[in-house]
């Protein structure tokens, strides 16, 4: 692929804006400034840099964002910024969208991508693809509202009862609570359905992809490798 289409790929811009960029001598390869434009390069492994920030060539992206509270998911944020305000400015040119939602009060674990099929098969409730999150409820948890919540409330709306696939309380005003659909506010409306109150809400794992074991701080991202994407397929085995 010839340079400028390969950084525009990456995000980098127009690829007359690309061309530029490289000609004005920005863009390097194993320290050895590249000014040509049209060089055809071979993209598999390669690493690069540009305004001197090191880059390797991805052709889609998968990431996992710790959600900080005051972020929209929304494409179009109305009231807060939105979460693509978190990352390069590379990946909202490169189309990188979140996969699902998450309420901007809602923290944790959010996975964003350019990768459609991945972001349709990762969001199709066929897939069952479970989501464990830790609620913080107003008033405390009981065994008839962790029995409420497996045995299915119901919510406006929606026909019929939603159930939790797994739930237990975690501390007096702490419960575990694990959904494989994805509901408008479906914890919190469980919750309210219930006759308890959600006051916080994280979500701490996906599939089998735990948060904490991704070593990223709140605000902060990663990429994620083949086995952390195989962690996302289901069966769900990992909660301890
Ligand atoms: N359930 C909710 O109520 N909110 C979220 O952000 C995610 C799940």
């Amino acid at each position: 692929m010839t340079l400028d289409r390969i950084l525009h790929s990456q995000g980098f811009g127009t690829r007359k804006w690309c061309r530029g960029l490289i000609g004005n001598g920005d863009f390097s390869i194993g320290g050895d400034v590249v000014t040509d434009a049209g060089l055809q390069i071979e993209t598999e492994g390669l690493q690069f840099t540009v305004f001197g920030e090191p880059w390797t060539y991805r052709e889609q992206v998968y990431i996992a964002l710790y959600k900080p509270a005051g972020f929209e998911c929304s494409r179009k944020p109305s009231h807060h910024p939105g979460v693509l305000s978190l990352l390069p400015d590379q990946f909202a040119l490169r189309d990188v969208q979140p996969v699902g939602r998450l309420d901007h009060d809602t923290t944790g674990l959010l996975l964003m991508s350019d990768d459609g099929a991945f972001i349709h098969a990762q969001s199709s409730p066929k897939r069952h693809v479970p989501k464990v999150y830790a609620a913080t409820t107003h008033d405390p948890v009981t065994p008839d509202l962790v029995g409420l919540l497996l045995g299915g409330v119901k919510l406006h709306d929606e026909p019929g009862l939603l159930a939790a696939e797994y739930c237990r309380k975690s501390g007096e005003y702490q419960l575990e609570i694990v959904l494989e659909q994805g509901k408008y506010h479906q914890v919190k409306r469980m919750l309210a359905a219930a006759g308890n109150h959600c006051t916080e809400l994280v979500r701490t794992q996906i599939g089998n992809l735990k948060l904490a074991e991704l070593g990223i701080a709140p605000g902060s991202w990663c990429y994620l490798d083949e086995t952390q994407l195989a962690q996302l397929a289901p069966p769900f085995t990992k909660l301890d």
